[in-house]
């Protein structure tokens, strides 16, 4: 089992698979992209596959997601997919992916094992994609979307942020094409993880800001609080259900204490948590020996034991992680 010393146990992996994006939002990278990961510090899939395995059948890994960067543009995804549903225990497997390009994939990816996808989207207004993303793909995330529903990949779940003066007045609108459409909507609060390091907590969207904006037009119910558990999304029926809204309120109600996360950078480093300033590297042992399960499956677990009790996020100290949100996951 992977236990820290405060008793919390992960049995959620999520997997970055690469740091590359063919979007820019603003809230995430700047307009001229990142230095991405040389490959050769890639893992490559047979290495991701075998730690997603030492995972599974040594850790007490659940479930699987799989996030970027754009996890849709590693060539080998639906490979990666396939191998890991023949995994006994079998993970529960999601994607966490901006949409584009998923109208190609939806197919090959529910026929290869995947359960469900998360897709991001901000705006419902093409010319507000664009200044948030800085690329003109509105219409491609809008039919990957519906290309996801049709492959069964469900429930599909919608990711929003909203940014000050740019469409934090689009709540309600969000919500009701969501409900029209069958998607789960959830708003996630603007976190510090860009790597212009923008962020001001002054300037960000709260949860009560989205609360307030959604019920100026719908009745939200809140479901039992028991039912949060490690969910980091608290949920509201939507006029009485049975579409539901979540809010993801890492900045202003963190979930610290129910955190049952570790995860897997694309070059094989794990971090036990999205704030964390320290990683622990799994390549090395994993390239010296190709019967070292024992050796990494040891190392991950003392990682686990060094997680720390919360984010920072509320300290006056906090500092941001040196990666990125694209070179973590989501
Ligand atoms: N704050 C909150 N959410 C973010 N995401 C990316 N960067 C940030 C940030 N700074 C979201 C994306 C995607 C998920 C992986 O995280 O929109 O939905
Ligand atoms: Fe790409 Fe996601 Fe970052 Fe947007 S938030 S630039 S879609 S990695």
């Amino acid at each position: 089992m992977l236990i820290d010393t405060y008793g919390r146990v992960a049995t959620d992996l999520r997997v970055s698979l690469t740091d590359r994006c063919n979007l820019r939002c603003t809230y995430c990278m700047p307009e001229e992209g990142l230095q991405w990961l040389a490959k050769p510090d890639l893992l490559t899939d047979d290495e991701i596959v075998r730690l997603i395995r030492i995972a599974v059948t040594r850790l007490g890994i659940e479930e699987v997601r799989f996030t970027g960067g754009e996890p849709l543009l590693r060539p080998g995804l639906v490979g990666i997919v396939e191998r890991c549903a023949a995994l006994e225990p079998r993970p529960k497997m999601s994607l966490t992916t901006n949409g584009i390009g998923l109208k190609r994939t939806a197919e090959a990816l529910k026929a290869a094992g995947l359960d469900r996808v998360n897709v991001s989207l901000d705006t419902l207004r093409p010319d507000v994609f664009k200044t948030l993303t800085r690329r003109d793909r509105h219409r491609d995330v809008l039919e990957g979307l519906e290309a996801a529903r049709d492959a069964g990949l469900t429930p599909v779940k919608v990711n929003s942020v909203l940014m000050p003066g740019l469409n934090d007045d689009e709540a309600p609108d969000l919500l009701a094409w969501a409900v029209e459409n069958d998607y789960e909507l959830r708003f996630i609060e603007q976190m510090p993880l860009d790597a212009q390091h923008g962020w001001k907590r002054d300037g960000m969207i709260t949860a009560g800001d989205i609360l307030a904006s959604l019920r100026t037009r719908f009745e939200l119910t809140e479901e039992g609080s028991e039912k949060r558990g490690s969910a980091p999304a608290e949920r509201w029926l939507v006029d009485g259900g049975p579409h539901r809204v979540g809010v993801i309120a890492s900045v202003t109600r963190p979930f610290c204490s129910a955190c049952d996360r570790t995860r897997l950078t694309a070059d094989g480093q794990v971090r036990t948590c999205l704030f964390a300033t320290e990683e622990t590297d799994l390549r090395a042992a994993l390239r010296a020996d190709d019967s070292a399960d024992d050796e990494i499956a040891r190392i991950w677990k003392l990682a686990m034991w060094g997680k720390k009790a919360g984010s920072g996020l509320d300290d006056p100290t906090f500092l941001q992680p040196d990666r990125p949100m694209s070179a973590i996951g989501g």
